[in-house]
């Protein structure tokens, strides 16, 4: 059974994750320090899961710490790296805090990984590095764009970092970039849990037709697209957290032909903010209390992902469909309200 580390593994998307590698017979050993995230989110990975994973609430930032995790477990093959700020305004005010916590973690991490052997490392990024692509669907081989925000600078310096480092390192690098993850697990023990009035469109729109925001703004119905708003891909968490498993199982079978490689990870179709709002109004049977506002500074146009590379490839396949993100996420917004998951 192969050991593998995830880091930021409490939050939305390493904890789905975790329960795919749990059900795929991985042992996972969890580094969060919780800053931005819920330690309970363990105790629903094990509900579901029946194995309880063990957790280091360290900073990544202290060398000597992530040493510590590396020393105790000498036979870890694996890194998947969440850990990171990830809230675009915020980086915007406080980009030095941005830099410094998601850079200076990432070198702590490869410098583990080099001096404790570790074969393969996976890490998460982001369809933001595309920017506003001149052509849709992005490839891996759609030409970066500068960063609309600190946020995004941090992904693409890390996934340069990462690029730089394979070149002369003994391990295998996945870097994958996700396009709009949403939705929550089936089982509604687990989903996202946004810190504050959320900014992103599905939990905004779960969390104004529980009341807790009173209307939902579209962020502008006048762009170029078939229905005036913006466009994305919507990717489910789960399928999502399974390319991470395919991901290092691809790896572990030395199928990578270099040592630093790229998947985009969407679904493959484009849907506008209308859109979703509709597929939302359908599962739940709610008309969504909305109403169009002004355009949101740096959203990008259209962005959704060939993702022919991760079929192909890595064997990946997505199960969910925009409705089951919506009844997913909605399932798991009600579940919150009623005071039955374990972060009430
Ligand atoms: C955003 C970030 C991206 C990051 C991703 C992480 C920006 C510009 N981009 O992507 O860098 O990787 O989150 O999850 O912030 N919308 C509304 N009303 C709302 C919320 C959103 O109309 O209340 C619209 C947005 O204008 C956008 C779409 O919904 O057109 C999706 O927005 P969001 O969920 O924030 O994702 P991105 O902006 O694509």
């Amino acid at each position: 059974m192969a050991k593998i580390v995830v880091t930021g593994g409490c939050g939305y998307i390493g904890s789905h994750t975790i329960i795919d590698l749990v059900e795929n017979g991985y042992e996972v050993i969890c580094i969060d320090n919780n800053s931005r995230s819920h330690a309970a989110a363990l105790d629903a990975v094990q509900k579901i899961t029946g194995k309880k994973v063990q957790q280091y609430k360290i900073d990544l930032c202290n060398y000597e710490d992530t040493c510590a995790v590396f020393e105790e477990h000498t036979d870890i093959s694996g890194v998947i790296h969440f850990a990171a700020y990830k809230a675009v305004g915020e980086s915007v005010d406080q980009p030095l805090l941005y830099f410094e916590n998601n850079l200076f973690s990432l070198i702590n991490l490869l410098k583990c990984v080099d001096e404790y052997g570790v074969s393969h490392f996976v890490f998460s990024s982001s369809c933001t590095v595309y920017g506003n692509p001149d052509k849709i669907p992005v490839t891996e081989q759609t030409p970066i764009k500068m960063a609309e925000s600190p946020y995004g600078s941090t992904k693409q310096i890390s996934e340069q970092i990462i690029q730089d480092y394979a070149k002369n390192s003994a391990a295998e690098h996945i870097l994958l970039r996700y396009f709009n993850p949403a939705g929550a697990h089936p089982s509604a023990l687990i989903g996202e849990l946004p810190l504050g009035k959320p900014q992103n469109l599905v939990p905004a729109i779960t969390q104004t037709a529980i009341g807790k925001l009173e209307k939902l703004w579209v962020h502008g119905n006048d762009y170029p697209t078939r229905d005036g708003s913006c466009i994305r891909d919507y990717i489910h968490v789960c399928d999502l957290a399974h390319a991470h498993t395919l991901a290092l199982g691809y790896l572990e079978q030395e199928r990578n032909k270099e040592s630093c490689e790229i998947f985009n990870l969407g679904t493959g179709n484009g849907n506008t903010v209308l859109e979703a709002i509709t597929a939302f109004e359908k599962v739940s049977g709610q008309a969504l209390n909305y109403e169009i506002g002004p355009r949101r500074s740096g959203d990008v146009i259209a962005i959704y992902a060939n993702k022919d590379k991760a079929q192909e490839v890595l064997g990946w396949e997505t199960k969910f469909k925009l409705e089951d993100i919506m009844a997913t996420a909605w399932k798991w917004e009600q579940e919150l309200k009623a005071g039955k998951t374990v972060f009430n």
